[in-house]
């Protein structure tokens, strides 16, 4: 059963792991993520107790949709393709419900097959294409 405890500094090279697309410096993401913490709710996803990947809640203010949050999701590359998001993005629906919003979003790009699968079948209300 995927998991979802709260991110700490300490959890930082497993974050950026998970998003090597980004390329980002150790330094850069260490500061983006100090930063975010004080705003997001910023998870690591756990299957078992292993890392698996990380998870972000955030405000999505809209104006047509009150009490809406926006997800992010990504899973370390090693845990990808074996049908793991779903059960991630569940997790964070299911949070974020726990947490009082409504409307669950997602931002995904339109060529993000999996991303987009993963969201309609794990519970979000609401995507928005890139
Ligand atoms: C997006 C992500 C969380 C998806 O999780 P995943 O466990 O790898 O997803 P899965 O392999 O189970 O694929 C989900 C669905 O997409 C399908 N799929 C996978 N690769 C595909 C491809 N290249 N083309 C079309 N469909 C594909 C799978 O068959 C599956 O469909 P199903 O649920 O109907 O069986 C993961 O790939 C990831 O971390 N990607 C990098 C970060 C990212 O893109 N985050 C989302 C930002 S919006």
């Amino acid at each position: 059963m995927t998991t979802l405890r709260y991110a700490t500094m300490e959890d930082a090279d497993l974050l950026r792991r998970c998003r090597p697309e980004l390329e980002v410096t150790p330094e850069a993401h260490a500061d983006w993520m100090s930063r975010t913490m004080t705003r997001d709710k910023l998870f690591v996803a756990e299957l078992g107790g292993v890392a698996i990947g990380t998870g972000r809640i955030s405000d999505w203010p809209n104006a047509a949709l009150p009490q809406s949050c926006e997800i992010h999701y990504a899973l370390l590359p090693g845990w990808r393709h074996q049908g793991h998001g779903v059960a991630l993005v569940r997790a964070l629906v299911a949070r974020a419900k726990e947490l009082g919003y409504v409307t669950v979003g997602a931002h995904i790009r339109r060529d993000n097959r999996p991303s987009l699968l993963c969201a309609i079948n794990g519970g979000v209300n609401s995507v928005e294409l890139l």
